[in-house]
């Protein structure tokens, strides 16, 4: 009897390890994914778990296919939820499961566990990820961590000091989430120091910043001109859009377990790179199909919001994704200024934007008498309907 635990090494995650290996009398192999939470998080954590009696852990750098198999495939999708999250944390979720399910393969555990709470989002992408992948894996039940508590307290288990955060917070390398405390108000403002990412757009320099993100195929590429691994260009991007104070989304959300929830979120590397990549499909898409595929892209958020990651729904739409995009290719100018991002140029070898023919200045191909018979016609609907109100 082996069991998988996603571990974070937080206080709760640590109280789990005995408490399994008392219930359930099995081995514990705890897995922990580097999704770019930060070294802070990751410091340490081997000894923390085998002090709280895993036999081992297992840390994964994930952080390159995070960014290129499951952030990009959204930016370029454009998925928001609910008009304004980027999706940091829902995009995590399933590349961290797949791969705590190939190490319970490695290790031979038949079941896994998490040590989500019982009333949010996280619990059902863990848990629909692993009916997904692997149907034959236990999926063990950690019902009440207050039990679990109550259990360290009472059996002297040692818990690791590690300072709790009066928010619930989860970081990786797209974003930075907080709920909880003063902000289960939805009218508190937050304060000041909260914030991790980015600093006060008030703060932010008096100077504003340019740059200009290269794009291939709906996907970024390179930053002012030179070519960069996915999470090293949005590395980079965080650091510069956190000095500007871009990204800051305060919002009250619809949980899928039916309440709702107010959160901050930080995403500023994301908040530039869903401008650039926007915009440049303003050149290389025509009317109906930006529309049509912004009607998609609210099903696509929907999907993986809701932990349907791995569902062929969101697969197929992906494929349709990629189709639509594939000549969204050039580049975009952008301007950092305390706080916002502003799109200053846009270009690209496939743009239908062709100013010979929108130029005022009279062109060949347009011809302005066209337009009369045009407009008769379309506007023929509100003219009837004007009639008949009018009793002609
Ligand atoms: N509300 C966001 C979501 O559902 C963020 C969740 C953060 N998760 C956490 N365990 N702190 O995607
Ligand atoms: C969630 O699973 O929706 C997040 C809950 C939390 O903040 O811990």
């Amino acid at each position: 009897n082996k069991v998988v635990l996603a571990y974070s090494g937080g206080l709760d995650t640590s109280i789990v390890v005995p408490w399994l290996r008392e219930n359930y009398g099995c081995e514990v192999v705890c897995f922990t994914a580097d999704v770019g939470q930060g070294i802070t998080e990751l410091d340490g954590l081997e000894e923390k778990a085998k002090a709280s009696g895993a036999s081992q852990l297992v840390v994964k750098d994930l952080t390159e296919e995070f960014v290129k198999d499951f952030i990009f495939p959204c930016l370029r999708a454009g998925a928001i939820y609910e008009r304004k999250y980027l999706l940091g944390t829902s995009m995590a979720r399933p590349v961290i499961t797949k791969a705590m399910v190939d190490v319970a393969k490695a290790v031979g555990a038949d079941a896994v566990a998490h040590g989500c709470t019982g009333k949010g989002n996280d619990q059902v992408r863990f848990e629909l990820t692993f009916f997904a992948l692997n149907p034959e894996l236990r999926e063990w039940d950690i019902t009440g961590r207050e039990d679990a508590i109550e259990y360290a307290k009472k059996h002297n288990v040692p818990v690791p000091v590690t300072k709790k955060s009066i928010y619930s917070r989860d970081r990786n390398l797209w974003h930075l989430s907080h709920e909880g405390d003063i902000l289960e108000d939805p009218a508190n403002e937050p304060k000041k120091d909260m914030y991790m990412m980015t600093v006060d757009p008030e703060d932010a320099p008096n100077e504003p910043e340019y740059l200009e993100i290269g794009i291939v195929s709906g996907v970024p590429v390179s930053l002012d001109g030179k070519e960069l691994s996915p999470a090293t260009l949005l590395a980079q991007l965080n650091e510069i859009g956190g000095r500007h104070g871009v990204g800051r989304i305060d919002m009250v959300e619809n949980r899928l377990v039916g309440m709702k929830s107010r959160g901050i979120y930080e995403t500023p590397g994301g908040t530039i790179l869903f401008t650039a990549v926007r915009e440049l499909e303003t050149l290389t898409l025509d009317r109906e199909t930006m529309q049509f595929k912004d009607t998609m892209a609210l099903k696509y958020a929907e999907l993986v919001y809701a932990g349907r990651w791995f569902d062929p729904l969101r697969e197929s739409m992906d494929a349709f994704m990629e189709n639509i995009t594939k000549d969204t290719t050039g580049s975009v100018r952008l301007k950092l200024y305390k706080g916002s991002v502003s799109v200053v140029g846009r270009k690209s070898p496939y743009s239908l934007y062709r100013e010979d023919i929108s130029s005022f200045e009279s062109g060949e191909i347009y011809n302005q008498a066209d337009a009369a018979g045009f407009i008769r016609l379309y506007g023929l609907p509100m003219r009837v309907r004007a009639m008949l109100e009018k009793g002609l």
